[in-house]
């Protein structure tokens, strides 16, 4: 059985009934291909929109995938006249062939090297470089004479390019040299070889005996060298004098001349590692860890074309499956190394959210006091392998992104509606000051009231939106005061759908629409069912608002499907009695909310966002009978896109209403299901929040969210922690449209201004 990247249920199984079919050429091939190619995928699926080349909200659109497939794939340009190459490229087993991880048949793998193949169509080095990757495949890894042949005349040509600069740095040199030396097909595939860095002589690297000072073992490896193996000593070693070089003042990485001697210095390390003994996950961590080190170290086509994505997820996975294991707490700066290059050359996405929990689960434990500062942090990582050239830009993006997730507290203040905004639903220097005074604790995390995605989507008095740019510059005057007091402020963003209030509506010219033509309650406006052309705008409409929220400084962006809301009004069946693709199953219910998070994620990432629900909530005439399988579908969903929390509302309240009988339902369900950070609101007292994070839930991440002593209270973090009494809330004052009565003149504590210089 090979399972491929077995990293979700993303596997495939490939029977192997005796002991002779493990040798069989067509299964291995097959498995190897498999993996390539879900590995590939995955890189393509988890890579964020920022990867994409810059700014917010682009789109991750390979080319690869809108171009034509043509019957050569992306070799097609490179045929040109060569009858022997199109007789290659059509050989079953060329077409086939995993290794070299390039398929013709697969265009998605491709993409690294399209830019090579697009503009070089006849270079002889990169010409014959390709024969001799697929003459490989055709004669299953044997060198023949044909192969040597190529071999030849591809090394030929690359050894008179190197004369001069301007040919040996060209593309199809490069991409020759790197066809030549694709060694690492085995790392990512788990394969055993056809090639390793001694099949061709021009590839064999040796060090330099001249530069013996740069074969040491960095101090932090030197410490620990008892417990590892000697061959990883050595190639430890390797590794530490490839930085060395990298790190010269006077060494460029366009130089293919050095690159070279380089590449294969690294496609050494990297076939040696991969033979290495695998004694434990642990030491494969170390193993992952420093192969990753040494990708990181060559020129910019290795980079992409050892995918270090793969390898950083294969180390995630021996990270996670070693978590408990004793050699982490003994040796917490090693663990430190490791998991900050994982995370900094890991894709945006799932992985790149695990390794965050990863560095998160240990901040307050193994890695308790050993670093503050970034500075800090620098100190432990030079102790093992360190270029300031290749690693430096990338680690520091990775250290902000943590920092900011490092909230400092777990009280956290929840959508609440204030109706503080402008009459045509601008946010105001009121609502600035009403935020600035909840952000007095730093590393609070503080969400907005629920903020209306699109003119026709709204339907309440003064309830702030963020469609438009003068909604978008307010927002940014009160994500910068939230951010220099040091807290964090999220953006929630909601439809109102049947909930919206008639005379709003009325008076905006909004028609009040809904899934179905159901109304929330007796009395209550009868909205009209949306059309599927109207949901695929509204879905586009959520997508934009959250750009527009990451524009105006927030940090994330909550969707609100919860309280009835025109999200929560596709998800339950009470409120939903389509029967077209958005409702009838459960699937079809939970496709508007997915097709959400998909658009939202595409725009801003989906590490960005977070998803409200109440499934047991009975506000605005919800509540249907089996909230579990339905709910757990949505749930399921926003795992799988990797959104980076979920905040479920408790069944003891409604909205934010206390419920007097007896409660039997439960969030358990949900909470079992998801991986993450879980924000819970409802209900919740400085009584019973140390009991819900230490005792109810104790190996979850979770905060606990206070909404209406939030209301009442600007210095509620600091009354939890010192244990004192809270200001009483005043529900006439909750919705008072732009007064700044109950919303800025709850007082804080004396203890509070006696600390501070509020
Ligand atoms: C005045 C007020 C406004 C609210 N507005 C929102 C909102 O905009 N978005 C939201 O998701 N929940 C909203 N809620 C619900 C709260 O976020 C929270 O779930 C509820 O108050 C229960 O928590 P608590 O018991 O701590 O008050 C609001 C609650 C109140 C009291």
């Amino acid at each position: 059985m090979d399972e491929g990247y077995n990293t979700r249920n993303d596997f495939q199984f490939i029977s192997i009934q005796s002991p002779a079919d493990a040798k069989d050429r067509d299964k291995r091939r097959q498995a190897r291909s498999h993996a390539a190619k879900k590995g590939r995928q995955q890189q393509l699926q988890y890579a964020s929109p920022r990867d994409a080349g810059g700014t917010l909200g682009q789109t991750l659109i390979p080319w690869s995938i809108f171009a034509p497939v043509s019957a050569y794939g992306p070799f097609e340009t490179l045929i040109g006249d060569s009858p022997k190459l199109r007789a290659l490229l059509s050989h079953d087993a060329a077409r086939q062939a995993a290794e070299p991880i390039f398929s013709v048949a697969d265009p998605v793998v491709f993409q690294d090297f399209a830019s090579v193949f697009r503009t070089d169509l006849d270079d002889p080095a990169l010409l014959n470089a390709v024969k001799l990757t697929f003459a490989f495949a055709v004669t299953g890894g044997n060198i023949d004479q044909e192969c040597l042949e190529y071999q030849n005349q591809a090394m030929g040509a690359i050894r008179e390019r190197m004369d001069s600069l301007e040919s040996a740095l060209s593309l199809p040199t490069l991409g020759a040299i790197l066809l030549l030396a694709d060694l690492n097909s085995s790392v990512m595939t788990g394969s055993s070889r056809i090639v390793d860095h001694t099949t061709f002589v021009e590839l064999q690297w040796k060090r330099d005996p001249f530069a013996s000072t740069y074969f040491v073992l960095a101090p932090g490896f030197q410490r620990i060298s008892h417990l590892f193996d000697e061959d990883f000593i050595e190639v430890l070693k390797d590794i530490h004098a490839l930085q060395c070089v990298q790190d010269l003042p006077r060494y460029s990485c366009q130089n293919p001349i050095e690159m070279l001697r380089v590449d294969n210095q690294q496609a050494s390390i990297g076939s040696r590692l991969v033979d290495l003994p695998k004694l434990s996950a642990t030491m494969e961590a170390c193993y992952l860890a420093a192969y990753l080190s040494a990708c990181m170290l060559c020129c910019k086509v290795w980079r992409h074309s050892v995918m270090p994505s793969h390898v950083s997820l294969k180390l995630l996975r021996k990270l996670q499956e070693s978590n408990d294991d004793i050699f982490w707490d003994e040796n917490p700066d090693l663990l430190i190394w490791i998991s900050y290059l994982g995370g900094s050359f890991s894709p945006r996405g799932v992985i790149h959210l695990e390794y965050n929990i990863i560095l998160k689960t240990n901040h307050n434990s193994r890695f308790k006091g050993l670093y503050q500062s970034l500075e800090d942090l620098l100190e432990i990582l030079h102790r093992y392998i360190w270029s300031e050239k290749a690693y430096r830009t990338q680690l520091e993006e990775y250290w902000k992104e943590i920092q900011l997730e490092l909230v400092k507290h777990r009280v956290g203040m929840p959508g609440l509606s204030r109706f503080r905004g402008t009459d045509d639903h601008v946010a105001t220097p009121m609502m600035k000051e009403y935020y600035s005074q909840r952000s007095q604790v730093p590393g609070t995390l503080i969400i907005t009231e629920a903020g209306i995605i699109s003119p026709g989507a709204g339907g309440y008095p003064n309830a702030p939106g963020i469609w438009r740019e003068d909604q978008v510059a307010a927002w940014k005057t009160i994500t910068d005061e939230v951010h220099q007091n040091g807290c964090f402020i999220i953006c929630q963003i909601f439809h109102v759908g049947r909930a919206a209030v008639p005379d709003i509506a009325e008076k905006e010219g909004i028609e009040i629409v809904s899934s179905s033509a159901i109304p929330h309650g007796e009395g209550a406006p009868v909205p009209r069912a949306l059309t599927v052309e109207e949901i695929k705008q509204i879905v586009h409409d959520f997508a934009t608002a959250a750009k527009n929220a990451i524009r105006a400084g927030f940090d994330s962006v909550e969707l609100h499907a919860g309280n009835g809301y025109l999200l929560d009004s596709f998800i339950q069946d009470v409120s939903n009695t389509r029967t077209d693709e958005y409702g009838g199953s459960i699937q079809n219910r939970s496709r508007f909310v997915s097709e959400v998070m998909k658009a939202v994620g595409d725009a801003i990432g989906p590490q960005r966002i977070g998803i409200r629900l109440s499934p047991w909530s009975t506000f605005q005439g919800m509540r249907m009978k089996e909230p579990i399988p339905q709910f757990s579908d949505v749930i399921n969903k926003a795992k799988e896109l990797g959104l980076a929390y979920i905040h479920l509302i408790e069944p003891r309240v409604a909205n934010s209403d206390d419920l007097d009988h007896l409660i039997t339902e439960s969030l358990d369900f949900a909470i079992n299901l998801w991986g993450g950070p879980i924000l819970l609101a409802g209900g919740y007292k400085p009584d019973n929040v140390q009991k819900t994070v230490d005792e109810t839930y104790p190996g979850k991440d979770i905060m606990v969210m206070f909404g209406r002593y939030f209301v009442a209270n600007p210095d509620l973090v600091f009354r939890i922690k010192n244990n004192l009494n809270l200001n009483q809330y005043d529900r006439s004052t909750f919705y008072a449209v732009k007064n700044p009565h109950g919303y800025l003149d709850y007082p804080f504590s004396s203890e509070f201004l006696a600390n501070t210089k509020v």
